[in-house]
């Protein structure tokens, strides 16, 4: 980072502000070798307001580069979240390959406006007839854009009330509606925000389908905000769910919100951010100079399981480069405890576990992340209860909020052997578990990283058969 305000509670290796507020990651784009992050950002302060797009640019999704202010606020208000689209074919007439952001210009009224670069993404130029879109109703926002190729058209997806309206454009200046979606459709505890669109490959199979991703506040499996998404088919007109009577959410920690997709990703991928918190806290936590931090990059995938399909959530491959110094321990066996003696033998506390557990007859399976202070995350497999949980009630400071306190739990299937993937950064861990068929996120704020971890078995005994610790990061 090119900032000498090191606060303890910085994340060495993921994105975060040089200074002030960072919420949504917005317009996130790539374009002639370079990913392009956008941000909501206040630049005067570390708590939300005065909107503005932060941007940053990046060759490999890990070192971003920080250029300061892209969009600034105007008489039509603060600059909410949105999108950006590479128009290759000139179809706004801005110029070939412009990059166009959309976002919502936010005051007593959201509406939705248009701005382009012509010069990849360090200038913006607004669009001289903004609005584009206006609408009677109060929440009106976070306009996410597709090229749909069957149909030739752009889609814009944006978020209304508890719902979502699908409106297509040849020239991405006229829109026109095309459909509503949401009446009946998964979770509505809360305003829906933030959506995305997007194709999947479902692995194993020569299928796609598509992906609508629902950002909702609050209403999350854990109170607060969370990441919801339906499955289904979209036409360039109409997204149909498969399963309208279920609910499925993209991570099951606390901390996984406003997670939108690369525009333009190479290769065919597909890859999300996330930003990691969570609106009952977000201003309240214990950093300073900034607050908040993005999640790791994911590439997501479909898989099926009974009959149902879902996302599947995996670590960028790019984050295998993060790796340092590995310290590979032997296999061992846990009947009641188990410490491990040095599993890191500095205090830097930026680190990513990878384990595989084989089971033999244990019903819980579980271990302790702890520092000296007696602070401690503890994480188990219940596998009566099929589920994985995280429990940060004693992981450091929470005093902050008493929202913050909380055990996260997430399906899993139980199988003989489980593998995990941790990654445990100054102030946050996320977990990976089972090639990505579960994904979570919390922020933990320890007063002294964790650097010993201690397992322990209940009614029966497992072996960890591979056990290694990466040193991530330059700390
Ligand atoms: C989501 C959100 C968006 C909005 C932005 C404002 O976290 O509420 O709906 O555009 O934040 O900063």
């Amino acid at each position: 980072f090119e900032t000498s305000n090191r606060e303890k509670f910085r994340p060495a290796y993921h994105f975060s502000p040089v200074y002030g507020w960072m919420n949504d990651p917005n317009g996130m784009v790539y374009k002639d070798g370079v990913y392009h992050l956008f941000y909501q950002y206040n630049p005067y302060g570390s708590m939300w307001g005065n909107m503005h797009w932060g941007h940053a640019t990046s060759t490999d999704l890990i070192s971003w580069e920080h250029h300061g202010l892209a969009i600034a606020p105007d008489a039509l208000g603060t600059i909410f979240s949105g999108s950006c689209v590479v128009d290759k074919d000139n179809t706004a007439g801005f110029g070939a390959g412009a990059i166009v952001a959309f976002y919502t210009s936010a005051s007593d009224r959201q509406v939705q406006s248009m701005a382009y670069s012509l010069d990849n993404g360090k200038t913006f130029k607004k669009y001289a007839r903004n609005p584009i879109l206006t609408s009677t109703q109060r929440d009106f926002r976070d306009p996410k854009v597709i090229w749909h190729e069957n149909t030739k058209k752009w889609i814009m997806v944006l978020a209304v009330g508890q719902e979502m309206e699908i409106y297509s454009s040849a020239d991405l200046k006229n829109w026109t509606l095309e459909s509503k979606f949401g009446e009946g459709q998964g979770a509505h505890g809360g305003v829906w925000e933030c959506p995305d669109l997007l194709e999947l490959p479902v692995e194993g199979t020569e299928l796609k389908k598509w992906v609508l991703i629902c950002n909702l506040n609050p209403g999350g499996p854990f109170g607060g905000s969370a990441t919801q998404y339906f499955v289904g088919t979209f036409d360039g007109k109409r997204f149909v769910n498969e399963s309208p009577a279920m609910t499925k959410w993209m991570d099951w920690g606390k901390d996984h919100y406003a997670t939108v997709t690369w525009s333009n990703a190479p290769q065919g991928r597909v890859i999300a951010l996330g930003w990691m918190s969570n609106w009952l806290y977000a201003n309240d936590v214990p950093t300073r100079q900034f607050r908040s931090a993005n999640t790791l990059p994911r590439d997501l995938t479909l898989y099926t399981s009974e009959g149902e399909t879902y996302v599947k959530v995996s670590p960028s491959p790019e984050l295998l480069k993060l790796r340092g110094k590995a310290e590979k321990k032997r296999a061992f066996k846990v009947d009641r405890t188990y410490d491990m003696d040095n599993m890191l033998s500095d205090h830097a506390g930026t680190y990513e576990i990878e384990m595989t557990v084989r089971n033999k007859d244990a019903k819980v399976i579980g271990f302790q992340l702890f520092n000296s202070k007696g602070e401690e995350v503890e994480m188990y497999y219940d596998l009566a209860a099929g589920k994985f949980f995280m429990d940060r009630t004693k992981g450091g400071d929470w005093t902050f909020s008493k929202e913050f306190p909380a055990i996260t739990a997430a399906p899993v299937e139980g199988g003989v052997e489980m593998k995990l993937r941790l990654f445990v950064d100054k102030s946050s861990i996320e977990a990976f578990g089972n090639g990505g068929r579960f994904a979570m996120t919390n922020l933990v704020f320890p007063t002294e990283p964790y650097n010993r971890i201690s397992f322990y078995a209940k009614g029966g005994s497992y072996s960890v058969t591979s056990f290694t610790v990466y040193r991530l990061g330059t700390n």
